[in-house]
């Protein structure tokens, strides 16, 4: 007769990034300095957002929201990973496991949908200037939003419930520094089939606001090129140069993490997860701030309020 333990009260053991020691080590000084900066970097770029009069538009509502879901995205898994390495616990609940596995995939969607609203009020901006404050009323910055929360959590909850009919035999062990998805399929006795038909589709579903962006973009350069000049070039590279950057970098991440056999688990896997989990939602401030000058502004002031008073 197989062992099969009740999932409610099993704990998981998260064997790391590579799961050699030294290596640990490293990665762990390496979040214990990421997760600060991803967190300062996103909530500086909230207040300074809000607190410049002239960032008040579609563009840096998106960029503040994006902040806000990123702060939560490396709060994820993080600081569980630090907390564990100091306290020298390798476990995490099969209920902490299913809250990563629902928050990672639907906070990732919900990125994934204002990239792609932010591509699109790139392309209204660029190619029909004339229209866009009627195509982009101040209701649509709020209404994108909550539908990519809406729509996050929802492509995520049928993964979630679907873990939880999972049972488990023998060996809990993780080869992950968090619970991710297909780690624990791959520990299951059950037959995970539909599961990975299911991650399959959610792959899929992942792939439209892609294609959102390819299409804005195809929009922006076509316009570009039929009256080419060069401030029209330069016009369009200021505007959508960051957020060109931020995506190539997510996309590129996202598809180095899904697009591969999903229960094959190498140090170049390691290696993209990290980027996938830590580097995006730290780097993405950076990416904005350096590059828009309303931004290093709105910083300057917003230090320079705090500093006088
Ligand atoms: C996100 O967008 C909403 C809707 O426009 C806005 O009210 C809110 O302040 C934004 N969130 C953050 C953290 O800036």
């Amino acid at each position: 007769m197989r062992e099969e333990n009740k999932s409610s009260t099993l704990d998981f053991i998260l064997l790391g990034v590579t799961g050699q020691q030294e290596q640990e080590d490293f990665f762990f000084i390496l979040f214990l300095f990421v997760y600060p900066i991803a967190l300062i970097g996103n909530l500086l770029t909230i207040l300074a957002i809000h607190s410049d009069i002239r960032l008040h538009n579609h563009m840096y509502c998106f960029l503040a929201n994006l902040s806000f879901v990123d702060i939560f995205f490396s709060s994820v898994t993080l600081p569980k990973m630090l907390a564990n390495h100091l306290l020298g616990t390798e476990a995490v609940s099969f209920g902490g496991c299913l809250r990563q596995i629902h928050l990672i995939i639907a906070l990732d969607n919900t990125d994934n949908y204002i990239l792609a609203a932010m591509a699109d009020d790139h392309a209204v901006a660029i190619s029909r200037p004339l229209h866009y404050t009627t195509i982009m009323s101040p209701r649509s910055c709020v209404l994108l939003v909550v539908g990519s929360w809406v729509v996050g959590n929802a492509n995520a909850l049928p993964h979630t419930l679907l873990t939880v009919g999972l049972s488990f035999c023998g060996s809990q062990k993780v080869a992950n520094f968090y619970c991710y998805i297909a780690s624990l399929l791959k520990l299951s006795c059950s037959n995970i089939h539909f599961n990975v038909k299911m991650i399959y589709l959610g792959i899929g579903v992942f792939s439209v606001p892609l294609l959102c962006i390819v299409i804005s973009y195809v929009h922006v350069f076509s316009t570009v090129l039929q009256v080419p000049s060069t401030k029209g070039v330069l016009k369009a590279f200021s505007t959508c140069g960051s957020h060109l950057t931020v995506v190539s970098l997510y996309y590129g991440t996202i598809m180095g993490m899904y697009f591969r056999p999903l229960t094959s688990y190498s140090l170049k896997d390691a290696v993209i997860t990290v980027m996938y989990m830590a580097m995006t939602p730290m780097l993405n401030p950076f990416i904005y701030s350096f590059r828009s000058r309303d931004m290093k502004s709105a910083l300057g002031k917003l230090f320079s309020k705090r500093i006088s008073s």
